[in-house]
């Protein structure tokens, strides 16, 4: 059965020899923020499948809003002025949810794709503006952005690049928020904050602020290690920004629908994007839709440049799928009516404590928590911020032992990164962590 359910698969962010070694998961069903695998062994997936099953496996108001949408209109796309009265609804709502600081929405089928749109907009509206030159974007170590030539040149993960000729030159790359590993010793985070803005600056002073056509970043990093900035970050970055006349691109793609307990992750942290890129939570993860929230200034430009080449050239079959959007409507009121910003400044709370009660673990050097986020770093000397060596990839063994215990999470080098459900109650972040510190302590007896 494994090698069946295995070999016709080339999965993504895999090695694939060591993978198929080390026994595959192949999951059957799922309830709550349970999965089962095709074996019968439950598991709490503590990553809501890929950091996008917000509400976890079996939401009957979604399911049934998806069955009712099948019905209705099963196929259609969002193209050539035609799209279905879902997505239409969807559009409105999305804008409506903004406060109407975004004018128009772009559907994608994935977040991948919607970055990867964003990117040739802010190229189109350069050329349309008469700022040809803007072409340059902003970008931090340790961000992912997905997948395609332009997310993936922005990303700042190694194996992102390795081996696929990857950055486009397009890029300015600038330092990441992460106080616990990067500070000098005796710095506050004060002073980390001032030295890596100021080094910030530096990088895109040298690049030619008017050559840049926007930042593009995520509110929380998600994949490069759930880093979670610190006080002073994000209105520091912000006033440089707006110094340098540079705009924001908000990457929402973890951290959109709840996540940080905000409907956008903006609004977490007081920023002011022109556009917003969003997927995964969008529709709980229950069906693949990605869009781009589009400001004023860009929604006319974009609109200029459709009339100067007769033809917006961009769009996709599947962007704004009737059926995805009919689920993104019903997730949209599940966060309203179901309170969800409450659930998950509870679910915060939790982590946190539950997470803390970690840090008396030898290895453990930092836990990290926001919204429906949380990390551990793995250090061979917590004191001293001494790393494991990679080699040894302890994230990965912790990782494994966990799953052998009924818990998924995920190993970001020796970082392990939770985001579960965010209708997790109490108790079962009680269970989850637990059986982390269950994960992380027999692998230090084992391994370490
Ligand atoms: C911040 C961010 N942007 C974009 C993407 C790409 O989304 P997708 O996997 O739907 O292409 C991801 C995926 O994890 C992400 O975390």
């Amino acid at each position: 059965m494994g090698d069946l359910a295995t070999e016709p698969i080339l999965y993504s962010f895999t090695d694939h020899r060591v993978y198929r070694r080390e026994s595959p998961l192949t999951i059957a069903e799922g309830e709550g923020i349970r999965i089962r695998d095709t074996s019968g062994k439950e598991y709490v997936d503590a990553l809501s499948g890929l950091w996008h099953a917000n509400l976890g496996f079996s939401d009957t108001e979604l399911i049934d809003a998806a069955t009712a949408a099948y019905s209705r209109l099963p196929a259609f796309a969002c193209a050539l002025g035609r799209t279905s009265a879902e997505t239409e609804l969807l559009a409105g709502e999305l804008i409506a949810a903004s406060g109407r600081r975004f004018s128009s929405v772009y559907f994608a089928a994935s977040g991948s794709e919607a970055v990867e749109s964003v990117l040739k907009f802010l190229w189109l509206a350069a050329n349309t503006n008469g700022t040809p030159s803007r072409k340059l974007v902003v970008t931090r170590d340790s961000g992912f952005h997905g997948t395609t030539l332009g997310a993936a040149s922005l990303a700042g993960i190694p194996n992102q690049h390795a081996g696929f000729d990857l950055p486009l030159p397009f890029t300015v790359r600038v330092p990441r928020v992460h106080y616990y590993r990067d500070h000098l010793d005796g710095e506050t985070q004060d002073e980390y904050v001032d030295r890596i803005v100021r080094i910030t600056r530096q990088r895109i002073e040298e690049a030619g602020p008017e050559d840049v056509a926007a930042m593009v970043a995520e509110p929380v990093m998600a994949a490069g290690g759930v880093l979670v900035p610190c006080d002073g970050y994000w209105p520091a970055m912000s006033r440089t920004l707006s110094d340098l006349g540079i705009p924001l691109v908000s990457d929402e793609v973890v951290c959109g629908f709840g996540r940080l307990g905000t409907l956008f992750g903006y609004e977490r942290f007081g920023l002011d994007p022109v556009a917003v890129t969003v997927a995964k939570g969008i529709t709980a993860g229950y069906a693949p839709l990605g869009a781009v929230l589009l400001g004023p200034g860009l929604t006319e430009s974009l609109a200029d440049a459709a009339e100067e080449y007769g033809v917006l050239g961009h769009g996709s079959t599947f962007g704004g799928h009737p059926v995805a959007a009919a689920v993104a409507r019903a997730n949209l009121r599940a966060f309203h009516e179901r309170d969800l910003p409450g659930r998950v400044a509870d679910l915060e709370t939790s982590l946190r404590a539950a997470m803390e009660g970690l840090l008396d673990l030898p290895v453990v050097g930092e836990v990290r928590c926001i919204g429906g986020l949380a990390a551990v770093e793995l250090m061979a000397d917590a004191t001293a911020r001494r790393a494991f060596d990679p080699g040894r990839r302890i994230g990965r063994r912790v990782a494994a032992k966990a799953r052998e215990l009924g818990l998924i999470v995920r190993d970001l080098g020796d970082v392990i990164a939770m985001c579960p459900p965010l209708i997790t109650t109490p108790g079962e972040v009680t269970e989850i962590v637990s059986i982390l510190r269950e994960a992380i302590s027999a692998t230090h007896r084992e391994e370490m």
